[in-house]
C-alpha cells in the first residue's frame, strides 16, 4: 500500500477569514473550496437526519451560509492543503478555549481504503482505527485512526467527483 504523505494539514481557526488572508498573502496559497455548516445537514440522507438532535439540526440551518472549512493550497504543489476550520461555535457560542485551536490533524492519500483498512487490521493496529472508510462530503471515501500518542489521521481515496481534485462544481 503507498501512502501519500501528506495530502493536507487541518487546524483550528478563531478568525477564518484573517487566517486564510494570512495564508493567501503572506504564504501565495490559494482557496480550492469550501465547505459551509448547511452542508452538514442531510437533506438528502434522511437516515442520518433522523439521528441528528432537532437543536442540532436548527443550529446548523442558522449557520447555513457560513463556512466551516476553507481548503487552501500550495502554490507550488497543488496536490497538498492546508485545511482550515471556522470553529464558529467556539467563539461565538462558548468561552474562549485554546485547546479548541490550532493543529486537529494530518491527512494522506491511498490508492485504496478499504486495502488499507485491512492493512492497519494485519499489522495489528485495529485498536487504532476510529472511524471505518466511508463516503465523505467532499466527494471522497475517507476514514479515520490515529497514533500511539493520539495524533489524529484522516486517510482520503479520492473519489471521481473529489473536490480536492476538481474543486467544487455546485457553490
Ligand atoms: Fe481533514
Amino acid at each position: 500500500m503507498i501512502v501519500t504523505a501528506n495530502a493536507h494539514i487541518g487546524f483550528n481557526c478563531k478568525d477564518l477569514d484573517r487566517t486564510q488572508k494570512f495564508y493567501e498573502d503572506v504564504l501565495d496559497c490559494r482557496e480550492k473550496f469550501s465547505l459551509y455548516y448547511g452542508d452538514l445537514i442531510p437533506e438528502e440522507h434522511p437516515e442520518r437526519w433522523a439521528q441528528m438532535k432537532p437543536e442540532e439540526v436548527e443550529r446548523l440551518k442558522k449557520l447555513k451560509d457560513v463556512r466551516w472549512i476553507v481548503y487552501l493550497e500550495w502554490p507550488g504543489d497543488k496536490d497538498r492543503f492546508i485545511e482550515l476550520f471556522n470553529e464558529v461555535d467556539a467563539h461565538v457560542d462558548n468561552p474562549y478555549r485554546p485547546e479548541h485551536y490550532g493543529y486537529t490533524h494530518f491527512s494522506f492519500v491511498v490508492d485504496d481504503i478499504q486495502a488499507f483498512h485491512r492493512q492497519l487490521i494485519e499489522r495489528g493496529a485495529g485498536e487504532y482505527i476510529d472511524i471505518k472508510p466511508g463516503p465523505s462530503l467532499d466527494g471522497n471515501w475517507t476514514m479515520w485512526f490515529h497514533d500511539p500518542e493520539g495524533i489524529r489521521i484522516e486517510v482520503h481515496q479520492y473519489g471521481p467527483e473529489s473536490y480536492q481534485i476538481y474543486g467544487r462544481k455546485d457553490r
